[in-house]
Parts: C-alpha cells; structure tokens; sequence
C-alpha cells in the first residue's frame, strides 16, 4: 500500500491553483446522459471519484473521451442499461446521482445503495419521498434501489424534510425532462447545485432558482449536448487556505471563486491570519498567533461540514479553548482519534468537540479515516515536529487531485512511499 510521509515545520509560501470542484463534477457528469447526446465537460479535477463516475457511464453504454487531464467527452448516445453494478456504485457516495439521471432519461433505474465516507447513518429517504412525488415506485431489494416510472414522471410540489445536497440533485436530475412544473422547497443551496442548475440549462432544460430554498423546474421534453466548464472547488481551496494558515505561510489559492469562500475566510481573520480577496484568487498568510473560535457547521452558506477536519488542526494549536459544533453529520469526529495521536488535546461529545490549544503537535503514524479527516491529518503533519506517517491515502486521493504536486511547489516535504500492507 502507499502512504505519505511528512516532514513538518516547514512554513508553506507561493501560489496554489484549485481543480475543478468534486462534487460539482460527480452530479454533472452523471447528469450528462439526460441528453442522449454529446456533452464536453472542462475544469474536472484529477481524482478517483471522476474516475469511478466515468467507468459507471461507460458500464452503461456511454463513451467517455479523455480529451486532456481536465476534459472529457461524453456521448450519451447510445446508453442501454439502467443498472448500476454492486462494484462501482460502492466505491462511491454519489453513485446515487444515477437514480434521477437513469430515472429522468429513461424512466427507470437499479442502483446498488452508495458507498463513501462513514459519518453514522447516511439515510435517502428524501431521494425516495421526492422520486414517488414525481410518480415513480421505488423498491429495496437485497441492497439495490429500484425506480420505476411507466406512466412517465410528472411535476410535483416537494418540500423536503431536512436540507439535502444530495436529494436536492437527485430530484433536479428526475425532474428536468418530466411533464409539467417541480417545486422543490427548502433545497439546498451549495455552489455545485447552482452549478448542476447552469449545466442542465445549458443543455436545454429550464431550471430557476438554484441558490435559493425554493427551485423551479419546468420539465423539458428534449436536451441536448453542450459544452461546460464546471466551478473551482470550494473545499479544496478551503483546505489550502488552512494550511498556509496553520504553517504561518504566505499563499495565493488561485482559480477560486472568493464569494463561495466567505464563510472559511471570516473564520480564518477571526482566528488571526491575513485574508486578501483578488477577482479569482484569495492570499493567505499569517504572522501573529492563532486565536480560538466556535465553529457551527451548516448547510451552505453556513460553514461547510466539509471544512470541519482542517479547522480543527487549527484550533488544536490556537491560544484557548475552541469548538466545533457538527449541525449536519450525527458522526463526523472520527478523525479526532487520530489527531490526539500528534499531541492535540481533544474532547468529543455528541456533536461537539473541544479543542485546548497546545503550542506544538508531534509527527507520529496516523491514517486517513476519511477524505477530510485525512486531508486534516496532513496539514498537522506539516505542522508537526519530525516524521508523520498517513496511511489509508486512498480516502484523501478521492477528493485532492495532485495534493503532493501542490504542497511542494509551495515548499511542503512530503512524498508517497509503498509499503507492505501489514506496515504499522
Ligand atoms: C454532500 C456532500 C458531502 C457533504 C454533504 C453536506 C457530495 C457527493 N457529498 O453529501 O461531502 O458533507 O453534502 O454538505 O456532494 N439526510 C436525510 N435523508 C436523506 C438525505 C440526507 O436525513 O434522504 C440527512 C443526512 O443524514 C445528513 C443531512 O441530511 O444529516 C445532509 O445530508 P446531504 O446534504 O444529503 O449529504 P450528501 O448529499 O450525502
């Protein structure tokens, strides 16, 4: 197996430019064969979960085309099966996304129930109380979903019960081609939604609102192929800002849109690092202490759940005591375990963790026990004194494409390294 091998106490200086944003990337590209024709898709990131999204369409008939690291073609043409194999659809939360594509372009869809990272129960019920109001029957059986709609799929009034990303995609993709006008209230309102929304209009279909809690969709009755660029990634570039953060660097995160990162930046200058906002780069740096703060993480444009592991390496060396509060995961403190292993004092209840600031953190042999909480393990280790080992990689290679590439260029020591699987 491969893991990384850090060498902390090196201050991060230059610039980094984000990829394309991953969860933009995994609705767009599955929402790609409502068309049943060619779509170009730019600004992908380079990571596994494009990988596993892609060989899913190609399992159902479509043609992928690598055109270039970031670019794919999509010909949608001649996509003849509507059923998901067990193998890609577990490796992968947001496999679910075939259930609306399949189920808006054919009126029918088997998806194995999803894989990705374990944060207690992740339920879909809200993908299948919208599905039904959009006329399908939905079934479970041995551990596949199954969706059917023979009478077609009609416009429905639906307001979810909790804010979901995910539901909220799903029911974009079944909607956009069914007969007559869906609502779909308290939607979430994350920028890749809004993305997914500018993508579907651009292949035809008549999506307003995304952005908003309340979406419109007026079902179309053909989509065609389109051309499409999609968002840089929020989260990404959120996790290099810590870092120059934490190392008390100085680095300019390019190809960003600054407004998706107001919620990070606030918390950042309230914490005692510098935030420089440019049209499509942000400069963080920091010469002073670090403070502690409270943190509540929210649906978007509350702070991202998805940040969470990278402010707690932050709070774990700020002067006082600090906590994060997780308002949308019953289970997302996993990664604290790990952390305490590099000298940070924690504290977990329930959904709260505590964080008592320490001066400095020791490189010693952790893992990744999810893509964040492993993106948040190597930015302690650069913060750490000595030699820290990450093991389980593969989570953090899901979501960061080139993450060693980006980290030395700005003066980072750290390198993969394969070991026997039984290294400790
Ligand atoms: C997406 C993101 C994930 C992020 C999360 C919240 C992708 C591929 N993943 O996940 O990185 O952490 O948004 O920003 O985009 N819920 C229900 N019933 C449902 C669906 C969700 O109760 O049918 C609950 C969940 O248990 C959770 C909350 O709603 O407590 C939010 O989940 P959701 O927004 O759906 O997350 P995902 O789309 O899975």
């Amino acid at each position: 197996m491969d893991i990384f091998v850090v060498e902390g106490g090196r201050r991060l200086e230059g610039s980094i430019t984000v990829g394309g944003a991953k969860n933009a990337a995994v609705a767009i590209i599955p929402a790609a064969i409502l068309s049943g024709d060619i779509c170009r898709i730019e600004n992908l990131p380079t990571i596994s979960d494009v990988s596993v999204i892609s060989q899913i369409l190609v399992q159902l008939g479509a043609k992928v085309t690598q055109i270039s690291d970031s670019v794919i073609e999509i010909d949608a043409r001649e996509v003849n099966c509507t059923q998901v194999s067990q193998e890609l659809a577990r490796n992968m939360r947001a496999s679910y996304y075939m259930l609306g594509a399949l189920l808006g372009r054919f009126s029918r869809a088997k998806v194995p129930m999803p894989g990705g990272c374990y944060f207690g129960v992740r339920p879909i019920d809200q993908h299948l109380k919208g599905f039904e109001a959009l006329g399908a029957k939905t079934g479970l059986r041995d551990g596949v979903i199954s969706l059917t709609a023979p009478d077609g799929l009609k416009g429905a009034r639906i307001q979810l019960d909790v804010v979901s990303v995910g539901a909220t995609i799903n029911l974009m993709l079944g909607a956009v081609r069914a007969e007559g006008l869906t609502i779909i209230e308290r939607a979430a309102r994350e920028p890749h939604i809004v993305d997914l929304a500018n993508f579907l209009n651009s292949m035809g279909a008549d999506v307003r609102g995304a952005g908003t809690e309340t979406i419109k969709i007026r079902g179309v009755k053909e989509m065609h192929g389109t051309t499409y660029s999609i968002i840089p990634d929020q989260i990404e570039a959120g996790t290099y800002m810590i870092a120059a953060a934490a190392t008390g660097g100085d680095v300019m995160i390019q190809n960003i849109i600054p407004k998706h990162m107001e919620s990070i930046s606030r918390k950042l200058v309230e914490m005692g690092a510098e935030v420089y906002e440019y049209d499509d780069a942000i400069r963080v740096t920091r010469s002073g202490p670090l403070r502690a703060c409270n943190v509540l993480t929210m649906p978007h444009p509350g702070f991202p759940t998805d940040m969470q592991p990278q402010m707690a390496v932050l709070m774990s060396i700020a002067e006082g005591v600090s906590t994060i509060t997780e308002g949308v995961w019953e289970n997302r403190f996993q990664y604290v375990s790990e952390l305490v292993k590099l000298g940070v004092d924690a504290e977990v209840q329930g959904r709260v963790a505590t964080f008592r600031g320490v001066e400095r953190l020791k490189g010693a042999h952790v893992k990744a026990t999810d893509l964040r909480g492993g993106a948040a393990m190597v930015i302690a280790a650069l913060i750490s004194e000595g030699e820290t080992t990450i093991r389980e990689i593969y989570h953090i290679e899901r979501g960061y494409e080139q993450l060693i590439d980006k980290l030395v260029a700005v003066g980072a020591a750290i390198h993969r390294r394969t070991v026997p699987n039984d290294y400790e």
